[in-house]
């Protein structure tokens, strides 16, 4: 699911393929993940999960307290409040965590997983400070088995099923999908530009993709419409590898 550690990355259905980068360095200097374009037709067959949900609640207590003593968070709270934008958002949507109990049992993605969701729901508590509206939060992620949901659940937040996340997304929404297949951001960009988009970069999927992104329009436009500051990294690993905090002017309606 995730890139491995030095490599170049691309998905391919459920697998990540080391694939060769078109032109210069990119400016990150974690190893730079490829985007994918496209996936294998995944089944809708319930997966089974092999922990229960105070075992998840356990293990993203201790991973989140992790990553919010980090410099990470500290910088992700710096980089919100900076922008003082609260209380335009009334909704946001997590798109593609993967699962909490991966079925390869990989620790990698599966502390992915909890990190990426930490810092969801710390970019929601940050800009929930400006606002008097509780922010609403909706997840949907294909992967997830009843197990996962029932925790995201037990966290106060709402699962939906895919395409129903696509289309909530209006234009005051924070959408938050990392490391992404092409398809999967273009449905949630397709009808509104969100206020806020976490994900990967034009110049990203241009430098990966050359010539093949560039008839996206609504990437084009997000690019144009939006101030961007790169996602703090997450010291070590390449969870917010090659991803980009988009926030769209607030002269822009
Ligand atoms: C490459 S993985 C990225 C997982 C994780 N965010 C990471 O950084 O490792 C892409 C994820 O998108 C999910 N996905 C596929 N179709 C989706 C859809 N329609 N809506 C939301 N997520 C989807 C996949 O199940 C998969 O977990």
């Amino acid at each position: 699911m995730g890139p491995a550690a030095g490599e170049q990355g691309a998905e391919t259905g459920d697998e990540w393929t080391k694939v060769r980068r078109k032109g210069r360095r990119m400016r990150s200097h974690h190893p730079a993940v490829c985007p994918s374009s496209s996936r294998n037709a995944k089944g809708s067959e319930p997966r089974p999960s092999f922990l229960s949900v105070s075992d998840i609640e356990r293990e993203h207590r201790r991973i989140r307290d992790q990553w919010r003593a980090s410099t990470g968070c500290h910088q992700l709270r710096d980089v919100v409040a900076s922008r003082n934008c609260g209380s335009a958002i009334t909704d946001a949507i997590c798109f593609g965590l993967g699962s909490f109990d991966p079925e390869d049992g990989s620790w990698e993605n599966k502390r992915r997983a909890h990190v990426q969701l930490a810092a969801f729901v710390y970019m929601v508590e940050q800009l929930q400070r400006d606002n008097r509206v509780p922010i609403r939060c909706l997840f949907q992620e294909p992967i997830f088995n009843s197990v996962d949901e029932a925790f995201i659940r037990s966290l106060g937040h709402e699962v939906v099923h895919s395409p129903g996340g696509f289309e909530q997304v209006g234009t005051s929404t924070l959408v938050f999908g990392i490391h992404l297949y092409r398809d999967v951001y273009a449905q949630a960009l397709a009808g509104h530009l969100p206020a806020v988009f976490v994900g990967t970069p034009r110049e990203v999927w241009e430098e990966c993709h050359g010539s093949d992104v560039l008839d996206w329009v609504q990437l084009k436009d997000l690019d144009e419409r939006s101030d961007k500051v790169n996602f703090p990294e997450d010291s070590g690993y390449t969870t917010f590898s090659n991803t980009t905090i988009h926030w769209r002017r607030q002269d822009d309606t």
